[in-house]
């Protein structure tokens, strides 16, 4: 069994992303070194815990770790104040105190909320990340944002709060829903089309094995893991060059706050479809060659992914709307629109330097096909 680790060095924030199968089974020896007494709590939501939860409590119980579990509803709607406030008043309940450890185990809405309420109990306890999504293992686990949404919008409030460990385990992926791990697999195509074309041409030739590979799977965490370590550890809170992680977001932001965050369009969906509209965006401004948005068009399909807003299931407001929710993301800097634009597959760069005429006509042009 082959256990890769990626140092993610941020100096006294600095720790490890172990990638692996079953490492779950692993968890009581992998986080032992790290506790100050023998004792854990573990916050994960109810899809995951009938699945998995007795598995992971057996693999701290096995190292003489006592492991105390809360389970929150799954889904979006969790990542706000009501459940926030739940997970870090049962934290207090369970006595954690501030030399003690906290356990995501969960997707990106359980990772997301027990390390913002982590970040804050008692000014801030450690936390380790035991992601159960391929979304959560290749983006959210790894980089230390954490938070929660309001009626504001999304991931409004939160901290950066570093976590001490992170165990992405390559085998609990294959309880995931195909829909899911396929939505998943949008932020790791995002990798190879923001910065690395050789990832990208691997993933042509070996994407549609990574549900069924185990050693390939573990190979696309690993590229992916390591290539969002190396971002955040050259700009951990996003001054710059971090914001490339959010290729495809901001057209994706828009069309999942149009279908309400519903089940019409998971986020990795979204971001599929994202990436293909900023590669033909970049084409449209005479970034880069015709080549490039096919290729990544023709590979998303080939997944049996969403690659069109023409995918997405019912009624869409129109272009204008579209752009004007764009113009609410959080990215948005002095009332300009900044978009992660590429010269090639594998060459993404920010701008704010793209006329709104150019990015209605394409949502124009991408709603029509809606109609034909
Ligand atoms: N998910 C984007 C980031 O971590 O910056």
């Amino acid at each position: 069994m082959t256990v890769d680790v990626v140092a993610v060095a941020l100096g006294a924030r600095s720790y490890e992303v172990r990638i692996g199968p079953w490492l779950i089974d692993r968890a009581g020896a992998e986080i032992a070194p790290l506790l100050a007494r023998p004792r854990v709590a573990i916050i994960t939501d109810d899809t995951v815990a009938p699945l998995h939860l007795d598995r992971l409590t057996q693999a701290f119980r096995a190292e003489g770790i006592d492991p105390v579990a809360l389970a929150l509803p799954s889904g979006e709607a969790t990542k706000g104040w009501a459940e926030f406030a739940r997970a870090t008043e049962w934290l207090l309940e369970q006595k954690i105190e501030r030399r003690d450890v906290v356990v995501a185990f969960g997707g990106g809405v359980i990772g997301d909320l027990v390390g913002f309420a982590a970040a804050v109990l008692r000014r801030g306890v450690r936390f380790v990340q035991i992601p159960t999504t391929l979304l959560a293992q290749v983006d959210s686990s790894v980089g230390g944002k954490t938070g929660i949404n309001t009626a504001q919008g999304k991931n409004l409030v939160g901290a950066f709060h570093q976590p001490s460990l992170v165990l992405a385990d390559v085998d609990i992926l294959t309880s995931l829903p195909p829909r899911d791990f396929l939505a998943g697999y949008g932020e790791v195509v995002k990798y190879g089309l923001l910065g690395d074309a050789a990832f990208f041409d691997w993933l042509e030739a070996n994407g549609p094995d990574l549900a069924h590979d185990r050693a390939k799977r573990q190979q696309a965490v690993l590229r992916s893991v390591q290539m969002k370590a190396g971002i955040v550890e050259r700009d951990e809170t996003e001054e710059g060059e971090r914001a490339l992680l959010n290729l495809g977001h901001t057209f994706c932001h828009a069309l999942e706050k149009a279908t309400g965050y519903s089940n019409r369009l998971l986020h990795g969906e979204g971001v599929a479809i994202g990436c293909a509209l900023a590669f033909e965006l970049s084409q449209r401004l005479g970034l880069c060659a015709q080549e490039s948005p096919s290729r990544v068009r023709a590979h998303l399909r080939a997944m049996g992914m969403k690659v069109d807003i023409a995918d997405i299931p019912g009624d869409l407001p129109g272009a204008e709307a579209l752009l004007a929710l764009m113009a609410q993301d959080k990215k948005v800097v002095d009332g300009r629109l900044r978009f992660i634009l590429a010269r090639g597959i594998g060459q993404a760069f920010i701008t704010d330097q793209v006329p709104a005429d150019v990015v209605l006509g394409l949502l124009n042009d991408a709603l029509a096909q809606r109609a034909a």
